[in-house]
């Protein structure tokens, strides 16, 4: 039996929020990625590695890809099979697989600066591949992970059920063709949920400097009016927290989100706004929250001083995509350089502050490799 692991980039959470977090949902998370889990390595260990596993490839001339490019080449066989799970990317045919496809395209490469679609290819519940940068490019699917893995989404529901049983078989064809023809070693691994297997992700390089990202602002998800103490700018420290709650990828969905998070620390916890500065969503979209130069709610005793980044989500076991880590890290040079955080600031993980599992595991193992981390 070939080693099989998932990875979700996102799940279709019932809930968000630390205290709705309970044990019934992260049951029921859990089961679901069981069985998801189970469905495929039952099919993988029926079948034997051969092309009789048939399945269709929809080229990128088929969906209709805009003609862009990434240019950093895979080495093959890569070691390592990463696969996504785009949420809320649903589709049951060709026509609206392909037309997902273009419009998710497109974000990647104007609204995320991403040279191309973030994944090697896709797997629609139509049963057919979709192919993204394909078997030689470098994806931008895992941060620490594009230049020896392939990242393979499958378009998700909304509510994030298993994908059907013809996106299965054609992910199992999919791998069988990739270990077959020598693109995936025949002995690959899933590494993230590996424990101690940090020595696979490089060493972050410092980043070239970048533009600010594109903020969302306030008036764009539909922010009520808030009056909250202001802060103390530049700010000190960059706390970074996970909200163990919903997810989202798309803009649509994302900016619902946020305003649903308004209310909850509004309406519920009787706080004067959302209690982060900024909210990075899977789409790679960061949101205002308190902004600049409102304070949030997250840290006693660091309100004032820290900027709080919070991505939207729970980062336990999967760390956020390579998109919202990119988002966070652009936002936080970009506070450097607008003067709103100080040169020599301190990061940290909310868990390194308060008494909480905030950010996550996978999460907070990865912003230990960022800049300014405080060691
Ligand atoms: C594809 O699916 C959409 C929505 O489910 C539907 O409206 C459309 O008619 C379908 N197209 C074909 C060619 O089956
Ligand atoms: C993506 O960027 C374009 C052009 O900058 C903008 O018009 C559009 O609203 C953005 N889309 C989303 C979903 O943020
Ligand atoms: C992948 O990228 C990292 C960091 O840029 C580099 O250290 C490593 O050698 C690369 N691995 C391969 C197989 O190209
Ligand atoms: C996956 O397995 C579960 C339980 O074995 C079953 O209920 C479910 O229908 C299966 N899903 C698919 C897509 O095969």
């Amino acid at each position: 039996m070939l080693p099989w692991f998932l990875v979700f980039s996102t799940l279709g959470l019932p809930a968000w929020g630390v205290s709705s977090w309970d044990k019934t949902q992260t049951k029921q998370v859990s089961e679901r990625l069981q069985y998801l889990f189970g469905n495929i390595s039952q099919l993988i260990e029926k079948g034997k590695l051969d092309l009789d596993d048939v399945f269709t490839i929809v080229f990128r001339k088929e969906w209709g890809a805009e003609a862009v490019g990434c240019s950093s080449h895979l080495t093959r066989p890569v070691d390592a099979l990463i696969t996504h799970h785009i949420h809320g990317l649903e589709c049951h045919n060709q026509t609206v697989c392909s037309q997902r496809l273009r419009e998710l395209q497109a974000y990647h490469v104007h609204n995320n600066s991403v040279c191309d679609v973030a994944y090697n290819f896709l797997v629609g519940d139509d049963g057919r591949v979709y192919e993204g940068v394909g078997w030689n490019i470098q994806g931008l699917h895992t941060q620490g992970y594009n230049n020896i893995s392939l990242g393979i989404a499958f378009f998700g529901s909304k509510e994030g059920l298993s994908p059907s049983p013809a996106a299965l078989s054609a992910m199992k064809g999919l791998i069988s063709y990739a270990v077959q023809k020598g693109h995936l070693s025949s002995r690959y691994i899933q590494p993230l949920l590996v424990k101690g297997e940090k020595c696979l992700v490089p060493p972050q390089k410092a980043r070239p400097k970048k533009a600010c990202p594109n903020i969302v602002p306030r008036s764009a998800w539909g922010a009520r009016e808030t009056h909250c103490p202001k802060m103390t700018l530049p700010a000190k420290y960059v706390i970074i927290i996970h909200t163990a709650g919903r997810t989202c990828s798309m803009p649509d969905e994302c900016r619902l989100l946020v305003r649903d998070l308004q209310s909850y620390f509004m309406d519920s916890l009787n706080k004067c706004d959302i209690g982060y500065n900024f909210v990075v969503g899977q789409d790679g979209g960061v949101y205002e929250a308190a902004g600049w130069n409102g304070q949030g709610s997250h840290t006693a005793g660091y309100n004032d001083i820290a900027l709080s980044v919070t991505f939207m989500g729970i980062f336990s076991g999967t760390p956020p995509n390579a998109l919202s880590l990119k988002a966070a890290q652009d936002l936080i040079q970009c506070a450097v350089d607008k003067g709103h955080l100080t040169p020599n600031y301190l990061l940290m993980g909310h868990s390194d502050v308060t008494n909480t599992l905030s950010p996550g595991q996978a999460l907070y193992n990865i912003i230990k490799s960022w800049p300014h981390f405080k060691h």
